[in-house]
């Protein structure tokens, strides 16, 4: 991981930063209206955005969900999150959205993304309860036994896992069950699991959106209602089930509109019983 800023640049530039081709944590950063993205991405959002002009507000109902998820599972009385794919810290992250409702919540984040370590790593670097694992998610034992997830969860309690906007960048040969089972079967009766996922049911364009992707370091795989349920198996899903991810308890039920499959993704939150 980063030994230091890029000399010149603001802290959150490490020096193993690719600037030669676009990155999914950087354009998502962009679409979001963050400020730690570089000409590639802008570049390759523009393109993008040719495509799937909403792309945006799609990235919008995405990171409310994950909102709606830690506030409701807050409420619930979850104490601790596991945050895979967690990306470039953006306004209202999950410790900041956890901590209004229980201070004592505590958070690993986990990305591999060498601009959301390093912005994270400053962010959190005075907090004892939050901190970034630099870890592919595709290794749920070394994320499980990382150091610092071993100090900030305690797995004998509930957790939930969220796994937002992360899955489709795992392929099918990678066997996407096989890992969401890996972190399945480490956490104990009463954690919960989230996952949004992008998905051409209701919005046929997203297909050629994903196409692009392919010329990123994190190509996509969008899949269907029934693959995505499949991660599911061995937890109970919590109301309303698996929907887009406008309709999973709106704010506003009145916000949803007619055409709730213009959000691009499925959501749905498990509990493991
Ligand atoms: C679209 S962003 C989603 C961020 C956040 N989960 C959300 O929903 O708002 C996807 C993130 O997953 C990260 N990512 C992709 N593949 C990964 C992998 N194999 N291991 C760890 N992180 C990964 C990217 O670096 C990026 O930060």
């Amino acid at each position: 991981m980063a030994e230091g800023p890029v000399a010149g640049s603001p802290p959150w530039v490490p020096q193993e930063v690719d600037l030669t081709r676009p990155n999914a944590a950087r354009v998502y950063d962009y679409y979001l209206g963050g400020a730690h993205n570089f000409d590639v991405d802008r570049e390759f959002a523009r393109r993008a955005k040719k495509l799937l002009p909403d792309v945006a507000t799609v990235a919008l109902m995405n990171r409310q969900f994950l909102q709606r998820v830690v506030r409701e599972l807050s409420h619930a009385g979850v104490r601790q999150f596991l945050d895979l794919g967690s990306g470039i810290p953006t306004v209202g992250n999950v410790h900041e959205i956890a901590r209004a409702i229980n201070p004592d919540a505590r958070i690993a984040y986990v990305d591999n993304d060498a601009v959301a370590v390093a912005h994270s790593r400053l962010l959190l670097e005075d907090d004892d309860r939050a901190d970034i694992v630099p870890a592919d998610i595709r290794f749920p034992d070394t994320v499980l036994d990382h150091p610092i997830t071993q100090q900030l969860l305690d797995f004998r309690e509930p957790v939930a896992v969220i796994m937002c906007s992360i899955l489709h960048f795992v392929s099918d040969d990678e066997d996407p069950v096989g890992i969401v089972h890996g972190y399945r079967d480490a956490l104990c009766s009463g954690s919960y699991l989230a996952v949004s996922h992008a998905t051409t049911d209701g919005r046929p364009d997203l297909a050629a959106f994903g196409e692009v992707y392919r010329q990123t370091a994190n190509p996509v795989t969008v899949r269907g209602y029934h693959d995505v349920a499949t991660f599911f198996d061995g937890f109970e899903l919590i109301e309303p089930g698996l929907v887009f991810t406008s309709q999973w308890r709106p704010e506003n039920p009145a916000g949803v509109g007619d055409d709730p499959g213009a959000s691009g993704a499925y959501a749905g939150v498990g509990r493991k019983p």
